[in-house]
């Protein structure tokens, strides 16, 4: 009997839900692997610190990113571009971390994308009071792979939208250890985070920490 409570409560823990056609929200998939995850996070912004970049438009954004993997998500007044050096460096990004690849890997085969190979990991730190507006990500040659998205630390209401700026949107809770996944017929679809609110997750430091693994190379290259 507890037994059974236990299994049920792990199905549910770990349960997957169907977003859209090719999204998928896997409940709880990298809780197990948080602790190494945010061990890993801290290593990579020793040598990589967070920064709040500027967008096209001048602004600051208030979420502070890095990355590692062979090219990194920048941001500037030239636009937005992948580059597989820290502009604030001059150095290449930190390497991905194994335990970030199987992580992603695993996920995305279990949302229907089997083989992915992440060549970008963007690090995104959100403060309570940082948000990220409605976008598409389009920014890779290679449309074909799909995004995986990992939330630790502090719950975040995550907006997930259709293939236009103006359908309607879905909010989903995200809690440390969800991982949302979308790609094929629903690798164009808007999405967004809403304002941070505060909250207690000091392993963190009362925080989200958002890892977004994407195939950012030219298409066919593994
Ligand atoms: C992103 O779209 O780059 C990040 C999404 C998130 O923080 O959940
Ligand atoms: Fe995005």
């Amino acid at each position: 009997m507890i037994d059974d409570l236990f299994s049920r409560l792990d199905s549910e823990d770990q349960r997957r839900e169907i977003l859209a056609d090719g999204a998928m929200l896997l409940h709880g998939c990298a809780h197990a692997q948080a602790p190494a995850l945010l061990a890993a996070v801290d290593e990579i912004a020793a040598a990589a610190p967070f920064r709040r970049m500027q967008t096209p438009g001048a602004l600051r954004m208030s979420v502070a990113m890095s990355n590692c993997g062979a090219l990194g998500w920048i941001s500037g007044r030239q636009g937005y571009r992948y580059s597989p050096l820290d502009p604030d460096s001059g150095r290449q990004w930190p390497a991905m971390p194994a335990v970030f690849c199987e992580l992603a890997q695993k996920a995305a085969a279990a949302a229907g994308f089997p083989g992915f190979t992440p060549d970008a990991c963007l690090i995104n730190r959100y403060e309570p009071g940082s948000k990220l507006s409605l976008h598409q990500d389009k920014d890779e040659p290679d449309l074909g792979a799909p995004i995986v998205s990992v939330s630790l630390g502090l719950p975040a209401v995550f907006l997930f939208g259709g293939l236009q700026r103006k359908e309607p949107t879905t909010r989903l809770l995200l809690a440390h250890g969800d991982v949302v996944v979308w790609g094929g017929p629903a690798r164009r679809r808007y999405h967004g985070v809403q304002t941070l609110k505060q909250g207690l997750f000091p392993e963190t430091g009362n925080c989200r920490i958002n890892l977004t693994f994407r195939k950012a190379g030219p298409p066919g290259r593994q």
